[in-house]
């Protein structure tokens, strides 16, 4: 396995093309030369293990359901150790049409990766979000990673994601 020292991994599952998008956003604020993407689609799940900082980008389908290719890499990822691991977290969702539900799959994959020895950063507060409950609440205040809605907010997405990226670049350790 070589090791990618001081490089990004961002794994992204995107099923229309949203977190794909912001994927992408997001490698072109900290810059391709850091940056490697990655689709979980085209993954076996040792490639994660060659990065000490990490972006997991997913959006939540079907009543709270991980998007398609997170969910087949699930048995996968949860196998992997993540100790020493920095891992930062971003999600798609729609805050009113499944307001219980809201960006469940952030949270689902954050406290598991948690679980596996990750520190998880990127925390980003609930303010300005409408939902009733959500997997990603770490408490009533604090999102796990960046929720994000570009059914009903897609105006704030570019400033929400400018922000957090700026943020975790610094929690990386990387400016
Ligand atoms: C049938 C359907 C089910 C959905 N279920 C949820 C859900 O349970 N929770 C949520 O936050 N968003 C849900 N969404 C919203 C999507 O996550 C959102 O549209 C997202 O931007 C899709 O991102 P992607 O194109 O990267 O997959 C659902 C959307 C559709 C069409």
């Amino acid at each position: 396995m070589s090791r990618k020292e001081g490089r990004v991994g961002l794994f992204y599952g995107s099923d229309t093309g949203c977190t794909e998008a912001v994927a992408r956003m997001i490698r072109d604020i900290l810059g391709s030369s850091i940056v490697d993407l990655y689709d979980v689609y085209d993954i076996e799940g040792p490639e994660l293990l060659e990065y000490d900082f990490l972006i997991l980008g997913l959006s939540t389908w079907h009543d709270g359901q991980l998007q398609s290719a997170w969910d087949d890499f699930y048995k996968r990822f949860s196998q992997l150790n993540l100790s020493g691991k920095k891992v930062a977290l971003y999600g798609l969702g729609d805050q009113y049409g499944y307001s219980t539900y809201y960006c469940d799959g952030v949270g689902v994959i954050g406290k598991l990766a948690e679980k596996n020895g990750a520190q998880i950063v990127g925390h980003w507060p609930t303010e300005g979000y409408e939902h009733d409950e959500s997997k990603a609440e770490i408490d009533d205040d604090t999102f796990i990673g960046l929720c994000l809605d570009e059914d009903n907010q897609d105006e704030l997405t570019e400033e929400r994601v400018t922000i957090w990226t700026k943020q975790i670049q610094e929690e990386f350790g990387l400016n």
